[in-house]
């Protein structure tokens, strides 16, 4: 598949009014996509664990417009507000997306969104508010296109959400989910996220993951900007590369569900994230003391107790503690009892692996 292929050839049908909702999920990186080229693709293989309770929920209300017109025309609520601070970045969205969704500027939108997570948690909402957002754009796609088959609407679903959001094209479908190419994944692309298609052991159809809230402040650097330094970084070529190699590293561990080397994978590369972050132009510490403080009581717990307990972290402070469903019990007692105390306010998120975005009525 090329780009060109996303471009429709023109629309059966026509609709006037009328709404669509999705609900798309969050997704935790184990191999991290850090560092971009061209229109949004990657600069290296990625793959991610489809989250569950961290989930946006987006209702897009879809008026025809008596005659299209040059600009997009819509408005965005937060939590039943008006968000006007969002708009720029769907209207840059938007930009991006038209020539593949030519309707849009024949429609007025009014975009309601919310998340199951807390406001300025640190947890980064764009990945499952883009999938929502490209979920209710495909829908309305498919209304007015006559037939879509269920692969190419998420297909494309993906492909649109990747062009809000790299790691949003991740957070469309369950439960492991790759994105760039890689010669050892089958249909591996840049282009859109698919279906992890290796045999996967039962331990990681159920994996946990605890997201501890650390630091629930503004990100001192966007996402878009840090990948940004990875352009000329010292280390850039060889991380890209280290990436390709973790994936196919990753590979047996996930058929053989031998969580020791599953950990020894997904802790070095959210370090090497941060270690990338640390040593870019200009620099940043995204990390707080708690964090350090969480992962070596981690690496404590875990060396006393032989518990398959990690720690992975996106470009932030907050810590998301992987571990099996068998362990849930321990972990939670671990974490009640000696990680709270390092969170926000006490705060925490339950999560686990899911299985995808999912329509609403
Ligand atoms: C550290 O997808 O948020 O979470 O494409 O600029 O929107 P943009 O960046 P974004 O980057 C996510 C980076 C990461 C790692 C990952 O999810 O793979």
């Amino acid at each position: 598949m090329t780009e060109q292929d996303f471009i429709p050839s023109g629309y059966e049908a026509t609709a006037t009014s009328g709404s669509f909702t999705w609900r798309a999920p969050s997704n935790i990186a184990l191999v991290k996509y850090w560092g971009k080229r061209g229109e949004q693709l990657p600069a290296n293989p990625s793959v991610s664990f489809t989250l569950d309770a961290c989930a946006t929920t987006t209702t897009l209300r879809y008026k025809k417009r008596e005659y299209p017109d040059d600009d997009f025309g819509f408005e965005l609520y937060l939590d039943g507000a008006v968000k006007d601070s969002f708009k720029p970045k769907i209207n840059d969205f938007f930009h991006r997306i038209g020539k593949y969704m030519p309707f849009l500027k024949h429609y007025h939108f009014t975009i309601e969104t919310s998340n199951s997570f807390p406001h300025s948690s640190g947890i980064a909402s764009s990945a499952s508010g883009m999938s929502a957002l490209a979920l209710c754009l495909m829908s309305l796609e498919q209304e007015i296109s006559g037939n879509i088959t269920e692969e190419d609407f998420f297909r494309k679903a993906s492909f649109i959400a990747r062009l809000g959001s790299g790691s949003a094209c991740r957070s469309i479908r369950g439960e492991l989910v790759v994105w760039g190419s890689h010669p050892e994944i089958a249909g591996s692309t840049d282009l859109y996220g698919v279906a992890y298609p290796g045999k996967v052991h039962p331990v990681f159809r159920t994996y946990q993951d605890t997201i501890l809230l650390v630091d629930r402040g503004e990100k001192q650097v966007s996402s878009t900007a840090g990948h940004g330094l990875m352009h000329g970084h010292p280390f850039a070529e060889r991380r890209f590369a280290q990436a390709s190699e973790n994936l196919s590293a990753l590979q047996q561990v996930l058929e053989t569900g031998d969580t020791e080397a599953f950990i020894a994978i997904v802790e070095r590369e959210a370090l090497t994230l941060h270690a990338m972050m640390m040593t870019g132009k200009p620099y940043f510490i995204l990390m707080s003391p708690a964090t350090l403080d969480v992962i070596r009581k981690i690496w404590s717990f875990r060396k006393e107790t032989g518990v398959p307990v990690c720690f992975t972290l996106d470009a932030g402070a907050n810590v998301h503690v992987l571990y099996p469903e068998s362990e849930k019990e321990a972990v939670m007692e671990f974490i009640n009892n000696e990680l709270v105390a390092y969170c926000e306010k006490g705060h925490y998120i339950c999560d686990r692996i899911g299985g995808g975005a999912v329509a609403l009525p």
